[in-house]
């Protein structure tokens, strides 16, 4: 049976492997995160990087407007994250799994983080894309979540003795 175009669009960029990350802002019922595989470096003086925002999203209003806002990049064990936060009943980031970075609110998990403020939005046909300044960064060793076809799957650390 032939495939529907916009299954198999989907197919093809599915093949274009990722890391998964979360990115995190304060919601009025306390810190709210959504799982993201769209970011990418846009510049680095200054710093800056994008991700995109299903307009379909229920979590469209809170980081559509978010002005401070934290990427937290998921390693390899972190897979029931970014499953939780790719569901918007369970996007609620409680306190003591979170900390501020800045203004930004990260997960205490993951290998690398991201402290961004907005500096533009655009609209992109169904999705609107955020660029942020990164004020501040961090990151350690450890294996990554990735995202290939579809599926979760992990990349051990190639710089991490074995
Ligand atoms: C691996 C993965 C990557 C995702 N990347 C994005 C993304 O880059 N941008 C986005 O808006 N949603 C992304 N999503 C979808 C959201 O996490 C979420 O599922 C979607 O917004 C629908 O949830 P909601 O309507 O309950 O908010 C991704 C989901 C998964 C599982």
């Amino acid at each position: 049976m032939e495939i529907e175009p916009e299954q198999a669009y989907r197919r093809a960029m599915g093949a274009f492997a990722t890391g998964v990350t979360v990115v995190a802002a304060d919601a009025p019922r306390g810190v709210s995160g959504i799982t993201v595989n769209s970011l990418t470096s846009v510049s680095l003086k200054p710093r800056l990087l994008l991700w995109c925002l299903g307009d379909e999203s229920a979590r469209y209003e809170v980081f559509a407007h978010a002005e401070d806002w934290g990427v937290t990049v998921l390693s390899a064990n972190e897979r029931a994250l970014a499953l939780r936060f790719a569901r918007a009943e369970t996007e609620g980031v409680a306190p003591e799994e979170a900390e501020a970075f800045g203004a930004a609110p990260i997960l205490k998990a993951g290998i690398a983080w991201f402290a961004c403020r907005t500096r533009e939005r655009r609209k992109a046909g169904d999705h609107l894309i955020i660029i942020g300044e990164v004020l501040d960064f961090r990151v350690k060793r450890g294996a990554a979540l990735t995202f290939y076809r579809g599926l979760y799957g992990h990349l051990g650390d190639p710089r991490e003795e074995t």
